[in-house]
């Protein structure tokens, strides 16, 4: 039985507005529809590895609204232990909904942004030699957690996600596996295509592996010299949010089971793909079973 991965990730409370565009500055735009879904990147990973078969661990950081937010974790089977709750209010997301399925979101990151190096020391006392550790950009202390957590031999995942400067600070060379996208790819090299993005990833960072995904063009693994391409399912989009971090979630609970690369590029992004045929992130990730049932009724390309 493989160890636990453990996802040290944030927690939201996701507004969901939908909208026949985004609003523009100084524009008040009446909204038909709204509704309130689990959310923030941490939590959407941790259903997501969950209901990919993967033993979870969340830790992190919730305000007392945000209790209905680790049962959820908890019907899911993911161990709450390390999810403390304080005074601070969860963390929350403004998201707009377009029409055509894109978002545009506002986060207040709320008690994600209170997790401290104490915080990561307890969490990391319990953490074994060898063990996956899954990381996004949406708590802090991200930089003490990176090291103290490869220093202590685990292996490390990151999903850089929401990019920012300290990304491009963090020892990436020793990362086990990188998760981004195309904007995260451009922010990290100054390449603006995939092939430029995966070139400097190669020279700069030859032994991690890297995932680079590209919503309907689908998706690259790159370790070194070793390239695994997988495209993406035809879907009619309702709604991306969380599709990322659905892909995420199915991507290393496969890796963790150790089946090839692209297997694992084969279900993440099927189950990408029926997640934003779908309203909300959480709520949107699917079971395995109906990856199985994907496989028939889309027309995956690969
Ligand atoms: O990746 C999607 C998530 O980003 C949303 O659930 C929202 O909470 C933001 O954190």
């Amino acid at each position: 039985m493989p160890l636990p991965i453990i996802n040290f990730g944030s927690c939201c409370i996701d507004h969901v507005y939908s909208v026949d565009h985004f609003v523009h500055p100084g524009e008040t735009l009446p909204c038909a529809h709204y509704e309130v879904h689990p959310g923030g990147k941490g939590l959407n990973q941790s259903i997501a590895l969950a209901k990919a078969g993967a033993q979870v661990v969340h830790a992190g950081r919730i305000g007392q609204d945000g209790t209905w937010l680790s049962n959820l974790l908890r019907a899911h089977k993911v161990d709450t232990h390390l999810l403390l709750v304080d005074e601070d209010p969860t963390g929350h997301a403004n998201i707009q909904v377009s029409d055509s399925g894109e978002n545009a979101i506002v986060l207040f990151g709320g008690a994600n942004r209170k997790i401290t190096p104490d915080d990561v020391d307890l969490v990391l006392a319990e953490a074994q030699r060898g063990q996956f550790i899954l990381l996004q950009n949406e708590i802090s202390s991200l930089d003490y957690l990176v090291e103290q957590a490869l220093k202590k031999d685990l292996r490390v995942v990151l999903n850089a996600a929401p990019m920012g400067n300290n990304i491009k600070e963090l020892p990436l060379t020793d990362l086990d596996l990188l998760f981004i996208n195309e904007i995260e790819g451009e922010a990290l090299t100054g390449a603006t295509e995939p092939e430029g993005i995966l070139n400097i990833l190669k020279a700069s960072i030859p032994d991690t592996g890297v995932v680079l995904t590209l919503g309907q063009q689908g998706s690259i693994y790159q370790r070194g010299e070793v390239q695994t391409e997988q495209r993406s399912a035809l879907v009619d989009v309702v709604d991306s949010t969380g599709a990322g971090d659905t892909f995420t979630g199915f991507f290393l609970a496969s890796y963790q089971r150790e089946v090839s690369i692209q297997d694992c590029l084969r279900s993440a992004s099927l189950a990408a793909g029926i997640s934003v045929t779908r309203k909300g992130a959480a709520s949107s990730i699917p079971e395995t079973r109906e990856l199985d049932n994907a496989v028939q009724s889309l027309t995956a390309r690969s």
